[in-house]
């Protein structure tokens, strides 16, 4: 099945335009907020890790290229999700924020350097770092006010996240009382005091509880993290009460008096009032104690009895921390130094080639299912041809699996050690699986394509679905729910067959959720559609690299759908005059007219078309500047008859008139319905020329 981001990717981001931008970030905003609440909210997840965070990457890219169409509620702006109905919520004191990611020394070179930079530094000053595991938990705020542990708020939105009191109040390792020791001034507990940290479950107890969940029925946990969050997020505090959930504090949040200059420090305290702080916590001066500490940590990885999927490095002193100030939501002050992805072998046991919205042929590979980095895995992409042959994979080759924290699963190799002597080379398809056209590849493109269009089921509802939108049909009353209707009842297959939607009126009145009056307006659309212009036509076949403005310079130029169709026909073999008159045409070059050409040597496409123009008559740009009109202004007054008041006044906007609403000394003509009144009068007493309609009409062809 294709998902969801494979659905709505665009060919080329940077030829989107802002509407269309505008939209899809719209629909991936409330996609990931979606998935967001059924991961953290509900800890029940319903796509992949890998299709989630192609959902983010891809909203991402096109924030990149459309800065200006960032959203308030953009993923990109968010840190978890917003916390659920069934839980109170909290206002956090200061906001919970995320870590920013390092993956090897560079980027901690990098790290170390931005804050020395920002601190104005001199070489010879130390700073001193602490580094901790980064555990795979969910985090928590802890609110204690004179030792009294009053509230705990988790995470949420990192602004604002759900009460969960009652729940944290179930966990033995959190103290609902801190220990006062009477040592030095320092220790006295803050009357105000949060504390934050990790709640986890440990490897051990995850196994148990999902076997218990199996015995009892129920549905089990993807890894120690979701059953963490799922037994925290109980309506039923005694459900929590019976799973066995842990604690590590590592981080204040707001402190009614400041108790510590280090973080360190605020550690050691920590500990001293009865938190359990993660004993793999060490104090670094450099970049190479850093990654020492990261080495020492990632070795005792697999012998910890909880996971962690890296180290953080932290700043030690908080006035330093105070002034570095956080870059959107993660503090200047800290990393999370990430571990390698973790690899597995797996048996290969198939390569499908899925055929996505655009055409675009993807080999995926069906593996025997494992566990990699805490989620099982049976599918992973395979890119593309080039990277089948470069990695040489075969079916039923044992191959490397590895999945990095929070990215797409990937096959890294192939244990040749392991092939079969007879293995066959796999051999890529020329032709599309679902419709058999040739699936062809441009020189220098990676991608192989589909050549079918419309007549390939894969694409067929997003062609559609293009074909009728705004900037092209425009049809009123088509969306993607209608379309999908209409092709399942086998009412459409092609563009031609919605101008003969018309005919099915009454069918389309009785569908579910329609109505006479949709039905109605819906023809409507579809007949007005019917005398669309010309350059709408052709952007909505959707050829490759044909976006609005070239659409508009080749209706520009042959001046007929028929013609462009005859032109791009003729054109091919690249010596014929037909050729040089169409790369001759500004913007379009040999690329373009390579995708020209293949779209109207089609027979399939040309059927199609001349089946379209059977319905339509699509209407050819003018060239305003020949026009009786151009240059003029007109009104129109009263009722028309042979036409509506929009459709005329674009008529005489592309004849190169102006229209406006009111006469004056300034009008060249009024056209006046039977039914016209003072404009018409006025027109008169100033002697402007007054046309009928009928006049007009001749007026303009004339
Ligand atoms: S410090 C802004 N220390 O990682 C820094 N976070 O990606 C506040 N985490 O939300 C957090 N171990 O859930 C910190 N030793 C540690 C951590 C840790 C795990 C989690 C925490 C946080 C996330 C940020």
């Amino acid at each position: 099945m294709m998902n969801e981001a494979e659905r709505l990717w665009p060919d080329d981001i940077s030829l989107l335009d802002e509407d269309a931008a505008a939209k899809l970030l719209k629909e991936l905003a409330t996609l990931i907020a979606y998935h967001d609440t059924r991961y953290h909210g509900e800890d029940n997840p319903e796509i992949s890790d890998a299709d989630y965070d192609a959902l983010t990457r891809l909203n991402q890219d096109v924030e990149t290229h459309f800065p200006a169409l960032i959203r308030k509620d953009s993923p990109s702006l968010q840190v978890g999700t917003a916390p659920s109905s069934a839980f109170g919520k909290i206002t956090h004191n200061q906001p919970m924020l995320s870590l920013s990611k390092a993956f090897d020394k560079s980027d901690i070179d990098d790290f170390v350097d931005r804050i020395s930079r920002f601190l104005v530094l001199a070489s010879s000053d130390t700073i001193t770092f602490t580094a901790e595991p980064k555990i795979d938990g969910l985090s928590i705020s802890l609110r204690y006010e004179k030792g009294q542990l009053i509230e705990a708020a988790t995470r949420g939105d990192g602004n604002v996240g759900e009460d969960v009191t009652a729940n944290v109040m179930q966990i033995k390792d959190i103290p609902h009382q801190l220990i006062q020791s009477n040592m030095s001034a320092s220790h006295v507990i803050p009357d105000v005091l949060e504390v934050r940290g990790e709640i986890y479950m440990t490897k051990a107890d995850f196994q148990s509880l999902n076997n218990r969940q199996t015995d009892a029925g129920l549905n089990v946990f993807a890894n120690p993290r979701n059953a963490a969050a799922g037994s925290l997020r109980q309506k039923d505090a005694s459900i929590t009460a019976a799973r066995p959930l842990h604690f590590f504090a590592y981080a204040p949040g707001l402190i009614s008096a400041p108790v510590s200059a280090t973080h360190h420090g605020f550690l050691t305290l920590l500990s001293a009032w009865g938190f359990i702080v993660n004993p793999l916590t060490r104090l670094c001066h450099n970049t190479d104690e850093l990654i020492g500490s990261w080495q020492e940590i990632s070795a005792t990885r697999a012998r910890l009895n909880y996971d962690i999927d890296g180290v953080v490095y932290k700043v030690d002193r908080y006035d330093w921390q105070q002034r570095l100030g956080q870059v959107s939501r993660s503090p200047r002050w800290a990393i999370a130094h990430k571990f390698p992805a973790e690899q597995v072998e797996t048996k290969l046991l198939d390569i499908d080639i899925q055929v996505g919205r655009t055409g675009a042929l993807t080999p995926v590979a069906r593996l025997e299912p494992v566990v990699v980095g805490g989620v099982t895995v049976s599918n992973a992409t395979l890119h593309n041809e080039d990277e089948l042959r470069r990695k040489d994979i075969r079916i039923g080759d044992n191959v490397i699996l590895q999945r990095a924290g929070d990215v797409i699963p990937q096959i890294v190799r192939v244990n040749k050690a392991k092939r079969e002597t007879d293995t066959p080379v796999f051999i890529f398809p020329e032709n599309c699986p679902i419709c058999q056209h040739p699936a062809i590849r441009p020189d220098g493109e990676v991608v192989r394509r589909c050549t079918g269009g419309f007549s390939c089921e894969a694409q067929r509802l997003e062609r559609l679905k293009h074909f009728v939108s705004r900037n092209a049909m425009d049809i009123d009353g088509l969306g993607e729910r209608q379309i999908e209707i209409f092709i399942e009842k086998g009412w459409i297959e092609t563009v031609a067959d919605i101008f003969r939607l018309p005919d099915r009126q009454i069918e389309i009145a009785n569908l579910e959720r329609m109505g006479a009056k949709s039905a109605n307006n819906l023809v409507f659309s579809i007949n007005a559609a019917r005398k669309n212009e010309l350059p709408r036509v052709i952007f909505g076949l959707g050829i490759r690299q044909i976006g609005q403005a070239t659409a508009r310079l080749l209706a520009q130029h042959y001046q007929s759908l028929d013609g462009l169709m005859k032109a791009c026909h003729n054109a091919k073999g690249q010596k014929s005059d037909t050729y040089a008159d169409l790369v001759a045409i500004d913007q379009i070059g040999a690329s373009v007219a390579e995708d020209l050409i293949r779209f109207f040597g089609d027979e399939a496409n040309i059927a199609m078309i001349e089946d379209l123009l059977g319905e339509i008559q699509p209407l050819a740009p003018f060239n305003p500047k020949n026009s009786v009109i151009s240059g003029k202004t007109v009104v129109f007054t009263g009722k028309l008859t042979t036409m509506s008041r929009t459709e005329a006044k674009g008529q005489a906007e592309r004849l190169g008139a102006r229209v406006s609403g009111s006469v004056s000394a300034k009008t060249d003509f009024v056209i006046a319905g039977p039914d016209a009144g003072s404009k018409a009068r006025k027109a008169a007493e100033i002697g402007i020329k007054i046309l009928s309609e009928d006049e007009w009409r001749s007026f303009i062809n004339s």
